[in-house]
């Protein structure tokens, strides 16, 4: 069990992490994507600091990713994987609900790592192309600690700017935004019928099976998987 004065160090570097306006300031070099025919600004906001224009971007990006097959290949199974990916989203325990995704995107809590195309000559913002939803929490670990991670909500690219890179660009900023605010593992949920988002993962990130997944505690029902990848952190944080 942890002591309250680890709880309480949690606590601190939760606050802290939420207290950060500015996560790329030292993570320059990682300010922009410029490959495979991308070139892409990134920058951090809280939910708060996002204009209107932008929330309806991610609301709707999000929204046309989960809805539509057309981002997929149209090999026969490819369109199977998909259709049963929609209908266990409709039918899961989360079910898509417009008002939910809106009120979860606007939380407090809420971070968003943007990625916007380079502004064109006249000085006028890119559009935005990509995002990640992410927050820091606690989360439990199997013999019930509570740990604090860095939780992607959700990562969602526009269909033209996908396998050129950017998705594993943006989910090792978050991992280093991780590490950089002292959590202990970065997390995050998907589908098990989102075959393609496990194998981007867990083959190309790396990412793991969490202990506290359902497939790990023996809830057959579940429709999702936990992944996670544990952070280098302080060793004064692990009790040890
Ligand atoms: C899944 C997603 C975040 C991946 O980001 P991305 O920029 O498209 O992926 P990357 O180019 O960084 O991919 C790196 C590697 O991951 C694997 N990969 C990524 N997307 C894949 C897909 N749809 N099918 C199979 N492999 C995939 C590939 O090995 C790829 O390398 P390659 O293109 O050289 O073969 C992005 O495609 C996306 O937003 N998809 C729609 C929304 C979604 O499913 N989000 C995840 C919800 S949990």
């Amino acid at each position: 069990m942890k002591t309250p004065k680890g709880l309480r160090e949690h606590q601190k570097l939760l606050d802290l992490a939420n207290a950060n306006t500015s996560y790329l300031d030292k993570l320059k070099p990682f300010s922009k994507f410029n490959r495979n025919g991308l070139d892409v600004a990134l920058s951090t906001r809280h939910a708060s600091e996002l204009s209107k224009e932008d929330m309806e971007f991610c609301f709707n990006l999000t929204k046309t990713n989960m809805e539509t097959i057309r981002s997929l290949t149209s090999a026969v199974d490819d369109f199977r994987t998909c259709t049963a990916l929609l209908k266990r989203y409709n039918a899961s325990s989360w079910g898509w609900s417009d008002q939910r995704k809106r009120t979860e995107l606007k939380e407090d809590t809420a971070r968003f790592l943007l990625a916007r195309s380079q502004s064109s000559a006249d000085g006028a913002p890119g559009q935005l192309v990509a995002f990640v939803h992410f927050r820091f929490d606690f989360e439990s670990t199997a013999d019930e600690a509570q740990i604090p991670v860095i939780y992607c909500y959700e990562i969602q690219l526009s269909e033209p700017v996908q396998r050129k890179g950017l998705g594993k660009f943006m989910m090792q900023i978050i991992e280093l935004i991780g590490i950089q605010e002292k959590m202990l593992k970065s997390m995050l949920t998907v589908f098990q019928a989102n075959t393609s988002a496990i194998k981007f993962y867990r083959t190309i990130l790396n990412y793991e099976i969490d202990e506290i997944s359902p497939s790990q505690c023996d809830d057959d029902e579940a429709d999702y998987e936990i992944l996670s990848k544990r952070l280098p952190h302080r060793a004064s944080l692990t009790g040890k």
